[in-house]
């Protein structure tokens, strides 16, 4: 019995450590802050299309892709703004 019940909670150690999916693509923005913004970029802006960093496109020019993209991606007003915000952050200069 006592064996038994070890075998279960290395079973439920080894089953909580394992790797979730969806891993890579939060290790690459793990560079980023965590903020509404970066949420929604990740939730909405890799669908179509492989990612577009940040980093890719200078602050001015986000602002003409973000307008193209968000109907797109059906963002509301508040959302397209934080993802404005977001990738503006981060922009080239
Ligand atoms: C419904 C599909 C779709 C979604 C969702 C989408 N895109 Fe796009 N995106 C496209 C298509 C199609 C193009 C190429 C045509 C164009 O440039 O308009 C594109 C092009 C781009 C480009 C290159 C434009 C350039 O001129 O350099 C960037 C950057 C981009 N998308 C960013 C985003 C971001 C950020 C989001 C999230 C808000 C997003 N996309 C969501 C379809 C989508």
């Amino acid at each position: 019995m006592k064996t038994l019940g070890l075998l279960a909670v290395m079973a439920l150690l080894i089953y909580s450590c394992s790797p979730k999916s969806g891993a890579s693509s939060s290790e690459k923005f793990a560079k980023y802050a965590d903020s509404e913004g970066k949420t929604l970029f990740m939730d909405k802006c890799g669908r179509c299309h492989g990612y577009k960093l940040p980093e890719t496109r200078s602050a001015d020019k986000w602002v003409k892709v973000i307008d193209r993209m968000a109907p797109k991606a059906r963002l509301n007003a508040d959302q397209k703004a934080a993802v404005l915000t977001f990738v503006q952050q981060y922009a080239k200069s």
